[in-house]
């Protein structure tokens, strides 16, 4: 078969985003998007339910849907969709590529132990979340993705999908059209207190898109940075947020004027830290207010998922068709 959707990616939707999440996972999908591409992002409910209740999965499905609409992500070049409406085409293909692969080699991911809680025994996972890499072969397989930008915490798990398709392929005959793995360049955005990476599981270093002003200020007003002319890890994570984040180049041109001052050995990391909290809180009060534009309307989202779902069935149901076909023909 023919691939159909040119770049997919998913979400996980298990909380609120950060500024991480916004220029690790987002930025991505918005410059292809403006390329004249059209990505497929789905809400990828299933996969978060290997680790949350689905009450709470369910809370953030339609936040996480406005979230990336009002950063950028445009539902008329972009569709999106919910895992779970196709979820009848979903669980049959995850059935049929599972026959494929053994426990052995699911047990070896080694993403799977990063998610066990203290070094736990790989057995001892659940067993959805021993299928998690094969559930996500079937999203990008059913949808005949090319492209599935992700970052270097996922290309295990591309690795997993391809494998799986070469060798329904080679068994059955040409079915599934490879993914490539589109690396997007890691961004290293550590929490900005430099306690490991900026994640909402360590939410006094996060700066969340719901933050309030204030609250950005006071935890920008904490942060850690470097004296001295020095340049540690965290001082470059705050750079590559104020130039993520910021609007114009001429605020990039600001910090790049105290950076090198900083440099030149002057006292300007209070400076640096005024002008970081001025470019976030820049960043936050206008997505917040387009947010708001977005959930103004409660029956938008509902409806971009809506027509997000149609196109996913149709090239769904396609895919699975074929898969069936072969699967019959051959003995
Ligand atoms: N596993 C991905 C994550 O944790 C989410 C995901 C699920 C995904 N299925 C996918 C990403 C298919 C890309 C393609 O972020």
């Amino acid at each position: 078969m023919k691939y159909k959707v040119e770049v997919l990616t998913g979400i996980r939707p298990t909380g609120d985003l950060t500024v991480a999440n916004y220029l690790g996972a987002v930025v991505p999908v918005v410059e292809i998007q403006e390329t004249g591409v059209s990505p497929v992002v789905f809400v990828a409910d299933l996969h978060a339910i290997t680790d949350n209740e689905p009450s709470t999965v369910k809370q953030y499905v339609h936040s996480v849907v406005a979230d990336y609409i009002a950063l950028g992500i445009d539902p008329k070049k972009t569709k999106i969709y919910l895992q779970s409406d196709i979820i009848g085409e979903v669980t049959a293909l995850t059935a049929l590529l599972a026959r494929h692969i053994s426990v052995a080699e699911l047990l070896r991911v080694p993403t799977l132990k990063d998610k066990l809680k203290m070094n736990a025994n790989p057995e001892t996972a659940n067993a959805l979340l021993l299928l998690y890499p094969v559930v996500m072969a079937t999203d990008i397989l059913l949808n005949r993705a090319r492209k599935v930008p992700v970052g270097e915490d996922q290309i295990a798990h591309l690795e997993i999908t391809r494998l799986l398709a070469r060798r329904f392929n080679k068994k059955y005959g040409d079915v599934f059209p490879i993914p490539e793995v589109l690396q997007v360049k890691s961004l290293r955005l550590l929490s900005l207190k430099g306690d490991g990476k900026m994640s909402k599981t360590n939410p006094s270093g996060a700066i969340f898109l719901t933050d309030d002003l204030k609250t950005v200020a006071s935890k920008i007003k904490s942060a850690e940075t470097d004296m001295d002319g020095g340049m540690n890890e965290k001082l470059q994570s705050h750079i590559l947020l104020a130039n993520g984040l910021a609007k114009t180049q001429s605020e990039r041109d600001e910090v790049d004027a105290i950076i090198n001052e900083h440099k030149a050995g002057k006292p300007v990391m209070g400076k640096f830290k005024q002008l970081l909290t001025c470019i976030t809180q820049n960043f936050l009060s206008e997505f917040q207010s387009r947010r708001a534009e977005v959930t103004r309307d409660p029956s938008f989202v509902p409806s971009v998922l809506e027509e997000g779902a149609n196109v996913a069935k149709q090239n769904a149901t396609e895919t699975l068709n074929e898969v069936k076909k072969v699967l019959m023909t051959h003995n």
